[in-house]
């Protein structure tokens, strides 16, 4: 039988079992994937402790990449023996092989190897969807400062280099002198060490006291009232993840105090709501990729048996890149 990683209790990385499952055949919507790769993400984390609530018992995992074995009636797109990878609901891509729905899975072009493809769909399409779709009311253009923290990380690295490539500066922080000097290497204008500098401190110098006009913030409660104070008037704070912990219930007028400022919480599954919207994403992202503009850091490698370790190092800050479960 298939081998999969459940958890029956939210918890931490002791709860995640490997498990045999039995795997049916797909419905109509549906296919069966055998994966190649798995991706590891924060979002995995969220939904391990249960801050993200789902139904258990529950296969973990929302990206993967594998060869397509059967379709379920009404899928066009797709069929038998195709290259795919995806970022999608429901979880389950800790496993060797599931049925999921079509809707979010893409052919994996003959470029892309399937370890790349699983690091780099979620990671990926969501720097897509913020640097391209999140943007302030005065938009963005070539020169302009943004701010990004856990610039070190999977998103991070891939938003590092896709900012340079559109002509922006992406000062970036993070939790080491050698998570910024990875950064700078891979795009990154300026790089803050935030656990030994003051981030706003730092900004306001770099952009000679304006502030930047967004900050994207996937940090959370740690960062969240200094992101607020690196924002110049009308600027936009785009918070999209609590790696330190949810942001707490704050009042609206601090926004027009700190300028009239903008606050947006983003999440990729709304962008990739629909198949059209997925493959749009998705082809923007493969051409940058296969242009050679983003290229897809593999820094962590764990058999899908070890996967709490890899949920151990990532919460202990210890990973740098993408991380991928090898299957
Ligand atoms: N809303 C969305 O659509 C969406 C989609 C994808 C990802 N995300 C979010 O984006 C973030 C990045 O995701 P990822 O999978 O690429 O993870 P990641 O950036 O590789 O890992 C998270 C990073 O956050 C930083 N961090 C700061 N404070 C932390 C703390 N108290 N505990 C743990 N980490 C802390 C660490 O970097 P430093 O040591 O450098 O600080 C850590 O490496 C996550 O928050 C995730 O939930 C959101």
């Amino acid at each position: 039988m298939p081998r999969a990683i459940q958890i029956t209790a939210f918890g931490g990385p002791e709860q995640l079992h490997l498990v045999d499952l039995l795997v049916g055949e797909p419905g109509p919507g549906e296919i069966r994937i055998r994966h190649h790769a798995s991706g590891l993400n924060f979002i995995d984390v969220y939904q391990r402790t249960g801050l993200y609530q789902n139904p258990l018992p529950l296969t973990l995992g929302m990206e993967g990449a594998g060869i397509v074995e059967a379709v379920g009636a009404g899928v066009t797109h797709l069929a038998p023996g195709d290259r795919a990878a995806y970022a999608s609901g429901p979880p389950g891509s800790y496993s060797e092989v599931r049925v999921m729905p079509a809707k979010n899975v893409v052919k994996l072009p003959a470029g892309i190897a399937f370890d790349t493809g699983a690091a780099m769909m979620l990671k990926g399409l969501t720097a897509q969807y913020l640097l391209k779709r999140t943007r302030p009311v005065e938009g963005l253009v070539p020169g302009d400062f943004v701010l990004f923290h856990a610039a070190a990380g999977g998103v991070g690295l891939i938003a590092c280099q896709w900012a340079k490539a559109l002509g922006l500066q992406l000062i970036g922080t993070a939790g080491s002198a050698a998570k910024c000097q990875l950064a700078l290497e891979l795009g990154a204008a300026h790089a803050i060490d935030y656990t030994k500098e003051d981030f706003v401190a730092r900004v306001k110098d770099i952009t000679g006291g304006k502030g930047v006009k967004v900050v994207y913030d996937s940090v959370g409660k740690d960062t969240w009232e200094g992101s607020l104070d690196c924002l110049r008037p009308f600027g936009l704070m785009a918070s999209f993840g609590n790696a330190s912990g949810p942001v707490p219930p704050f009042a609206p007028g601090i926004l027009g105090a700190k300028g009239s400022l903008y606050v947006t919480r983003q999440t990729l599954f709304t962008h990739i709501a629909t198949r059209e919207a997925t493959q749009e994403m998705a082809d923007d992202l493969f051409d940058v990729v296969l242009k050679g503009a983003v290229k897809i850091r593999i820094d962590q490698r764990y058999p899908l048996a070890e996967v709490a370790q890899a949920h151990r190092d990532l919460e202990a800050r210890k990973t740098t890149g993408c991380t991928v479960l090898t299957i």
